[in-house]
């Protein structure tokens, strides 16, 4: 299988003043083609930093990354963000016309994308909701929407941020089960994002663990799919990554320089 994205040295340090904050620090992987890894950490270690990297909404310190052999320099088409929030869609067109828009927008072709938004959306389980507008649709739905609108452009990373963490257990069953069947059918390769351990395991082929900006490494996922939570095999994964996020992982804040707060608070 093929490289896709190559992250190498990637370093993005934020500077509020005189602060000066790590995102992340000398991260380096290699994500296959059609491959699904997952990012976790605990919160503020720098997950959704990296991501915006990749995406090309930073600009970071140090490092290159690359797709499919091109430096990453600026936001494309060639990824598409889905982010935690349940508000991504244009809230005065209806799902159908989301699409058509997010297809418009990047091929400028005057071809009617009505047709092929509606396989989208039936791509997605949402068949028959086109006319609907966002307000009318569950946070599942919402979800199901700008992931169909997300693959309609044809990236070539979809890029997720917790995509899921706003659902509750019900919706993010159903709408696991239904992204791993449109993952495997369209072939399109996920960077995903969470702080759930089993979501992680559940979705993807490799779990990279992060804590306090750095990458402390990455284990491949031995389970075969479809993933059954029921037999040992699981439970030891389970327990082989919790316990190396226990040892490992630390979200706290880290300073690039020395700080001076608190150094002249007076007791
Ligand atoms: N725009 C920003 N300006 C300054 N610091 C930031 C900014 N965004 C994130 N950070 C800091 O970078 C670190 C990593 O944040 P983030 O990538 O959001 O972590 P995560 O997604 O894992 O919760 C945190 O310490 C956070 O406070
Ligand atoms: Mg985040």
């Amino acid at each position: 299988m093929s490289n896709l994205l190559t992250v190498s040295e990637i370093t993005k340090i934020y500077e509020s003043g005189k602060r000066k904050v790590v995102g992340v620090k000398n991260i380096n992987f290699c994500v296959n083609k059609g491959h699904f890894i997952s990012i976790i950490g605990p919160s503020g270690c720098g997950k959704s930093t990296l991501l915006r990297c990749i995406a090309g909404f930073e600009k970071t310190n140090n490092g290159k990354i690359s797709l499919n052999g091109r430096p990453v320099t600026k936001p494309g088409p060639d990824r598409f963000m889905i982010f935690q929030g349940l508000d991504q869609l244009f809230p005065w067109l209806t799902l159908k016309e989301n699409i058509v828009f997010a297809m418009r927008v990047v091929d400028k072709g005057r071809e009617n994308f009505n047709k092929k938004a509606e396989a989208y959306l039936e791509l997605v389980g949402l068949e028959g909701f086109g006319g609907f507008h966002p307000y009318q649709l569950s946070g599942g739905m919402k979800q199901r929407a700008s992931i169909a609108r997300a693959l309609s452009v044809r990236p070539k990373l979809l890029l997720m941020d917790e995509p899921f963490g706003s659902l509750d257990a019900f919706s993010r069953r159903a709408i696991h089960q239904m992204f791993l069947k449109v993952w495997q059918k369209t072939g399109v390769t996920v960077v995903f994002v969470t702080h759930d351990i089993e979501e992680a395991i559940d979705l993807s082929d490799k779990i990279l663990v992060f804590s306090q900006g750095k990458l402390k490494g990455s284990i491949e996922n031995p389970l075969s799919r479809p993933r059954e939570k029921d037999i040992p095999a699981y439970r030891s994964f389970l327990l082989k990554v919790s316990d190396f996020l226990d040892e490992e992982c630390d979200g706290c804040l880290r300073l690039e320089e020395p700080s001076t707060v608190g150094a002249k608070l007076a007791f």
